[in-house]
């Protein structure tokens, strides 16, 4: 899929949201590796990582030309500094209703405005793309998170008390969320 949007960040600067492309590869990568190591919030670890920067230009490429996945930037400046996407639940009938969520921005460029702006720009590819549910899981400890979905109308479905088991603190509570895109 495609997105692009330009937007003013709460500092005054101006902050390009645009669907990733195979020129981004290296770019890409490093923003998520850098975000991984920021916070204890997301999914893998760094070290956990496998794609090489070849491998994320070929990702970036095949949700460009998707029509149902994206994978959106954050640019400012020409650097990236965050990146958020779309992922679909799965092929099978009964579950291609559903599509996954997930997003992370380097800590530099935290409470700009940029969070709300990519959340906004995936539900909105969401709807493009015809899925009647947009979903995510949050660990219950990540408060800035979960006020922010909640704010863009996510309600919690249930918890899954041993959802992470993190390297730094053990279990971590998972808050599953979601968001009804149409009737
Ligand atoms: C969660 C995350 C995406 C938010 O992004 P962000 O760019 O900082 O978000 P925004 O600046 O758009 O702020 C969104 C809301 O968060 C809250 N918020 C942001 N910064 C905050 C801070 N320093 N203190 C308290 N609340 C804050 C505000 O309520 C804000 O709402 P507002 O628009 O009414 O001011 C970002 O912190 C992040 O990438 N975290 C690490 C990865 C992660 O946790 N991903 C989510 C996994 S489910």
């Amino acid at each position: 899929m495609k997105y692009r949007k330009v937007i003013t960040l709460k500092d005054g600067r101006e902050c390009i949201l645009r669907n990733g492309v195979e020129a981004d590869g290296e770019a890409a990568l490093k923003t998520f590796i850098l975000t991984h190591e920021q916070t204890d919030y997301l999914l893998t670890y760094p070290d956990e990582n496998k794609m090489t920067a070849l491998e994320e230009a070929r990702y970036l490429k095949e949700k460009t030309e998707s029509g149902d996945e994206i994978e959106i930037l954050a640019e400012i400046d020409g650097t990236v500094v965050g990146l958020a996407g779309i992922d679909k639940m799965g092929g099978q009938e009964k579950i291609r209703h559903r599509a996954l969520f997930g997003i992370s921005i380097d800590r530099d460029y935290w409470g700009l405005g940029i969070g709300r702006a990519m959340t906004r720009a995936c539900i909105e590819c969401a709807k493009t793309a015809g899925y009647a549910q947009l979903e995510l899981d949050v660990t219950a400890e990540n408060k800035t998170a979960v006020a922010l979905y909640e704010s863009e109308g996510f309600t919690e479905y249930g918890r899954n008390p041993r959802g992470f088991r993190s390297r730094e603190t053990g279990w971590q509570e998972l808050v599953l969320m979601r968001k009804e895109l149409y009737e």
